[in-house]
């Protein structure tokens, strides 16, 4: 198993290390590959992602990425110039995020039920792939454009992995949108899961707006089992999805492709967050279940089973006393 690793910015190393003291427990054969990818290479360099760091990563059976994102750096630089341009060019059309209420972990929610969807989040597309401009810019009189590109294909292959996940689990599929203003990408989702759907008769299809879909995430979010939808909708709900389930630090994601011809790359949802970087603060659970969704996608359906067992177990017996992020690595190593 040949993994890259990708600690990046911020509290991303020490989510990392957490992370692959896992892994290597599980898997002592693994071969690892550290890429310095982050603020401080892009400030020596001026580099962020080459066609070289390409090729270097499509060496490997999958990534490992802890956090990209620095304040030093102007938004928007590292996330498109790395993140995202890795996530197209690899393209990882399947955003995979799951959400599960482990028990022993305090929801906001009053009575959240028992939560475990799995947002199937499109990659590649949407208003992510930066189609638009700006005209006359600092003028009273300027433009900005950003165009959601949609395409059949992309829209079509992230349909039918998401009714293939909603066949393998609770057979109900939602698709999540805005087709009452946005008619014309909107009406193409919904022609596209209607007809795949005639593949996967026993999955329920099921349709809400984005905006009514934040109020289901808080009043019912035991009624999810998929939900399927565009890569912006997708941001936005799975980091409700996030804070009804125990926050941030427990999501964990996936970026597949699901061909198999690019490596897939496995990273917790949240950032870099600097004010807590190099404290042995951070909750290193969001990395070690990416750990988990790395696993079952290379094939060891075990070794993620033990893994999310092993978080399970340890957020249970939390407490309001989490610990630092090497006494949490510690306690999930020693029960996986
Ligand atoms: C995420 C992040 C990224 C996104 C940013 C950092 C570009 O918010 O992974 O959810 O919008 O996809
Ligand atoms: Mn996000």
């Amino acid at each position: 198993m040949k993994i890259a690793l990708i600690p990046g910015d911020g509290i991303g190393p020490e989510v990392v290390d957490q992370a692959l003291r896992v892994l290597t427990k599980l898997h002592p054969e693994v071969e690892t590959t550290e890429f310095d990818f982050g603020a401080r290479r892009y400030h020596a360099t001026g580099e962020l992602l080459t066609d070289a760091d390409m090729a270097a990563l499509r060496e490997h059976d999958a990534i490992l990425l802890g956090a990209i994102g620095d304040p030093s750096v102007p938004s928007g630089i590292l996330e498109r110039g790395f993140l995202l341009k890795l996530r197209f060019l690899m393209d990882h059309h399947v955003n995979l995020r799951p959400s599960i209420l482990f028990d022993g972990v305090a929801s906001p929610l009053a009575n959240p039920g028992t939560i475990d969807f799995v947002v199937v989040r499109e990659g590649t597309e949407g208003p992510y792939t930066g189609n638009g401009g700006a005209l006359r810019v600092g003028t009273p009189h300027e433009i900005a454009t950003e165009v959601s590109v949609n395409t059949r294909f992309g829209i079509e292959r992230v349909v039918r992995d998401a009714f293939a996940r909603a066949q393998a689990r609770g057979k109900k599929l939602t698709l999540v949108h805005k087709n009452n203003v946005l008619t014309f990408a909107g009406s193409m989702w919904a022609r596209t899961v209607d007809e795949v759907g005639k593949e996967f008769p026993e999955v329920a299809t099921d349709y809400l707006h984005i905006d009514a879909a934040t109020i289901f995430m808080v009043t019912d979010p035991a009624r999810f089992d998929v939900i399927v939808t565009d890569n912006l909708f997708g941001d936005i709900i799975t980091d409700l999805a996030a804070a009804v389930t125990g926050g941030i630090g427990l999501a964990a994601s996936g970026n597949i492709d699901a061909t198999g011809v690019s490596p897939s790359m496995f990273e917790p949802v949240h950032g870099s967050a600097p004010d807590i970087a190099g404290q042995n603060l951070a909750d290193p659970t969001a990395a070690i279940l990416s750990v988990a969704l790395l696993l079952r996608h290379l094939g060891d359906v075990d070794g993620a089973a033990r893994v999310e067992a092993a978080v399970a177990s340890d957020v249970a017996s939390r407490g309001e006393t989490r610990g630092s992020t090497t006494e949490v690595g510690d306690r999930i190593l020693a029960l996986v």
